[in-house]
């Protein structure tokens, strides 16, 4: 009994190893067949690289990138257009996101206290680390700084320079491919005005120097630069122009009151309107009526005669099709900025 119980033990064991055995032997030799498999491929793949790649696709394979990038590529392909990021602190990354759609125009609205510059929509929203220094003016002059590289190149050597500190061939903008375009920066005030101006102006600091990329007022004359200042909102307007040697920010004046003379290209670039209130409520299925055509048109032209660019605010942004059909008719009327809030649609749009 005793030995005839064991027997079938013994062979029950004996086969557990034999089926292990097994087990691990076709696991190696599956192991060794993908090596075998794999090294046989890519042997295979450099043996038809070698017959088909031209000369010149192997050069071109194995360039290294850094031989052939440009100092400036930051915005290369980025088509800019003459739409404004409003609300821009609600994009997914304040400044960026506005200028990968192409948008020339950011508006950062600002809140001051004890001396800082918040950035938000309204109280509720605002955060020690969001401010208008860390938003909007330093990712704007990284940009610029980064579009206009100090190379031997842009800077003369000696003997054969223009002006001292100026490149040769002028500053480039944000823009690789319109380095002549500004983008303009709306800095909508939220607090009083009075006590937000000084701030404001000194918070642009780094915009101004070492390298001043303003777009100024020299007591004569604007000269143009690669970032534009519109001051809105609460800004006040005796305070703004009070300097009358140097000013390096501009007005952006209500667009109905330009018959008033006070608006002049020396202190305001931009002109700005409240659809709603100007023109109107658009009513679903009909779109804009004759009458207000008309006051745009108006508006526009008041603006340009004078020299100033126009922009509507509060324009509507839903249905779709209302909101599309007051876009067609301001752009078609000659709108210099045109005010978006989904600027994936606006800068997509079949126009
Ligand atoms: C604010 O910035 C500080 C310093 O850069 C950082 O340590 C902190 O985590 C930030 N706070 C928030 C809420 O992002
Ligand atoms: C103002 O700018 C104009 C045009 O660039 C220039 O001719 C003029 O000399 C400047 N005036 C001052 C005071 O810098
Ligand atoms: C005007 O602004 C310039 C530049 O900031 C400054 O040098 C000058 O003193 C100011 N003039 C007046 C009258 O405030």
């Amino acid at each position: 009994m005793l030995a005839a119980g064991t027997v079938p033990q013994v062979e029950g064991a004996v086969g557990r190893y034999n089926r292990l055995g097994r087990l691990i032997g076709s696991f190696s030799f599956f192991v060794l067949f993908v090596l075998c498999a794999t090294q046989l491929f890519s042997i295979a793949a450099t043996i038809v690289k070698a017959i088909y790649t031209t000369d010149l696709q192997t050069l071109l394979l194995n360039f290294p990138l850094s031989k052939s990038a440009y100092p400036t590529s930051l915005t290369r392909d980025i088509l800019p257009k003459p739409i404004h990021s409003h609300n821009d602190y609600w994009r997914h990354v304040p400044v960026y996101t506005a200028i990968s759609y192409g948008c020339i125009s950011i508006e950062a609205d600002v809140w001051e206290y004890s001396g800082e510059l918040f950035i938000g929509h309204d109280v509720a929203s605002l955060t020690r680390n969001r401010t208008f220094k860390s938003l909007y003016v330093e990712p704007l002059r990284e940009m610029l700084d980064s579009q206009n590289p100090d190379t031997e190149f842009t800077h003369p050597r000696e003997g054969h320079g223009e002006e001292p500190d100026e490149p040769v061939g002028g500053r480039n903008g944000i823009w690789d491919v319109d380095p002549g375009q500004t983008t303009h920066l709306f800095v909508d005030f939220k607090t009083p005005g009075h006590n937000t101006l000084p701030v404001v102006i000194a918070h642009l600091e780094a915009l101004r120097t070492p390298v001043n990329y303003l777009t100024h007022f020299n007591g004569t004359h604007v000269v143009r630069g690669q970032v534009t200042v519109h001051l809105t909102g609460d800004a006040p307007f005796d305070s703004i122009i009070a300097n009358s040697s140097y000013r390096d920010y501009f007005y952006d004046a209500p667009l109905r009151d330009l018959s008033s003379g006070r608006y002049t290209p020396d202190n305001t670039i931009t002109a700005s309107g409240q659809f709603g209130r100007d023109v109107g409520s658009v009513i679903w299925g009909r779109g804009m009526t004759k009458e207000q055509r008309r006051i745009v048109r108006g508006q526009i032209e008041e603006a340009h005669g004078r020299g100033i660019m126009v922009r509507y605010w509060d324009t509507p942004g839903w249905p779709i099709s209302v909101r599309n059909a007051v876009w067609g008719v301001l752009v078609q009327e000659g709108v210099d900025l045109l005010n978006a809030d989904d600027l994936k649609a606006a800068s997509y749009l079949d126009w």
